[in-house]
């Protein structure tokens, strides 16, 4: 289906901390999962969802993004002259996936102030937002079902997840009244509450679309948690003259940026992989 939601905006300037040292050198984004890197998961998403223009925002050591998404001449002439056309034709559907520019946020201010650095690219229509480091499984897109949100209420909307309450101080916390099955209209918006004081155990879960005014918001925030611009507390800001709503999809998400999900989503992707799944499970079997 069509809608109105044509650009996204995929934050990946971020250091990857928590998997150093090894994502020193490599991002984050550009770990693979399977046979992929995370980003190209992220960007199929925004493609399968409508999405045709894609703004990518790196910061400076992240260009390795770029090259990946880069048509690679001598490598396919390499793969055509040895008839590895399999692989070819994974190389080469990565040439005309969707339209992507790139622009970098030169200090890491935190995810609003990456979205800031949007501001031009995105114009005065709707949006979406992707992280980049984060794999989202459903049958329909998410990017897309949120997209089809949009089109019924009109204003920005959030993807949800569930998690057990002890752990949402984790996340952007999101507390709103039931308009009907898996929406909420937002009542009040938290980034990261102290330890065991969330009060809802539904959290931002890394999808949004959003609309410009998101930008004169940003451009208001004072810096957050960990000191950082918080995209969550300029979506608050919105609340004063629009609703917000939040959509608790149906699906899973694997946020890539740690170790224990990063080692799980390849173990799951593995276990469905027609080529591997089965020796993986076996192997598993008896390693365990
Ligand atoms: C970011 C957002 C947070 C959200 C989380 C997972 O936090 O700020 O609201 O819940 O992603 O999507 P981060 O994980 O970058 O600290």
């Amino acid at each position: 289906m069509k809608t109105k939601i044509t650009k996204a905006v995929i934050p990946a300037a971020g250091f990857g901390t928590r998997l150093l040292p090894g994502t020193k050198a490599q991002p984050k984004e550009m770990l693979v999962v399977l046979d992929k890197p995370v980003i190209q998961y992220v960007v199929e998403e925004a493609v399968q969802s409508g999405i045709t223009d894609i703004l990518i925002i790196i910061s400076e050591g992240k260009e390795v993004l770029k090259t990946h998404f880069r048509p690679d001449e001598a490598l396919e002439k390499l793969l055509e002259e040895k008839g590895k056309h399999k692989e070819l034709e994974a190389i080469r559907s990565l040439n005309h996936l969707a339209n992507i520019q790139y622009v970098y946020q030169h200090e890491q201010k935190g995810l609003g102030d990456a979205v800031l650095c949007a501001e031009k690219f995105v114009g005065d229509k709707p949006f979406a937002v992707l992280l980049g480091d984060t794999i989202i499984e459903a049958v329909k897109p998410l990017t897309l079902q949120l997209a089809e949100v949009y089109e019924l209420i009109e204003n920005p909307v959030v993807s949800l997840q569930e998690v057990p309450l002890v752990i949402a101080h984790r996340y952007g916390v999101f507390v709103g009244d039931k308009v009907k099955e898996r929406l909420f209209s937002g009542t009040e918006l938290i980034e990261k509450p102290p330890v065991g004081k969330s009060p809802s155990n539904l959290v931002f879960s890394g999808r949004y679309v959003l609309t410009p005014d998101i930008f004169e918001a940003l451009r208001h925030t004072k810096p957050g948690v960990n000191n950082e611009i918080q995209l969550t507390d300029a979506i608050r800001m919105l609340m004063a003259h629009r609703k917000v709503y939040g959509w608790a999809f149906d699906g899973k998400r694997h946020d890539v940026g740690n170790k224990l999900d990063f080692i799980k989503t390849n173990v799951l992707f593995g276990l469905k992989n027609k080529e591997i799944g089965e020796e993986l499970r076996e192997w598993l079997r008896l390693e365990l």
